[in-house]
């Protein structure tokens, strides 16, 4: 995927690019400074400490059954980590499993509209069918910003207080497609 770059609301820079092994030491820290009710949102419980072995998993990773993105701020000549979101493909090739991060400050601007969007795209282009997501029954913002992509929502026979996401895939766009419309766009200019 090409990195997206953007202002925020107050200015900053922001990228989204492919999450790096290299990123591992500035993800550590920025977990570090995450609230227990964001904890708890994304790992089901308030975490007290990242180990080096769980930022290894989530930094460094098959890219071929995974996909991870991270949105980055500039700082003094080091891109730090705000945000991320993740999809790991099921056993099944059909599937996969995502999930969603963005840092305590940031929450609330439409971060979570970004990333999701990404990693549907992404998914997609993978030839997956289906993506799905755990989510705790009230995390009213995870919530939303699912049905607003279009995901179901649907209780868990194993656990009352979490909800399951699931939505189809668009079929991937073959590629002769974009070529075919960048031609026939050059034709009308140029006839
Ligand atoms: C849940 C989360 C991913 C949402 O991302 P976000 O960038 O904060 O949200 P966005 O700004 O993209 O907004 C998403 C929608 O949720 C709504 N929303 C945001 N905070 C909300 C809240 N506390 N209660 C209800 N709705 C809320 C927004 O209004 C928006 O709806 P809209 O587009 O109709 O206005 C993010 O808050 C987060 O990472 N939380 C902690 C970890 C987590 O819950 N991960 C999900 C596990 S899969």
């Amino acid at each position: 995927m090409k990195p997206q770059h953007w202002r925020s609301a107050d200015g900053t820079r922001l990228t989204l690019r492919p999450m790096l092994k290299s990123d591992a030491p500035l993800v550590k820290e920025s977990l570090g400074r995450l609230s227990s009710e964001t904890r708890r949102n994304r790992f089901f419980s308030a975490v007290r400490e990242f180990s080096d072995e769980t930022v290894r998993r989530l930094t460094d990773f098959d890219l071929a059954s995974e996909f991870a993105v991270v949105v980055v701020r500039p700082d003094r000549g080091r891109e730090i980590p705000i945000a991320g979101g993740r999809f790991v493909h099921c056993a099944d090739g059909r599937r996969c499993e995502f999930s969603v991060l963005i840092g305590d400050p940031w929450q609330g601007q439409g971060l979570g509209h970004r990333i999701l969007r990404t990693l549907i795209r992404e998914a997609a282009r993978r030839g997956l069918h289906q993506m799905d997501g755990y989510v705790l029954a009230d995390n009213r913002a995870m919530l939303k910003l699912a049905r607003a992509h279009g995901f179901m929502v649907d209780t868990s026979n194993e656990d009352a207080g979490v909800r399951i996401v699931s939505r189809d895939l668009p079929r991937p766009t073959p590629a002769i497609w974009p070529r075919l419309f960048r031609k026939l766009l050059k034709f009308g200019r140029n006839p």
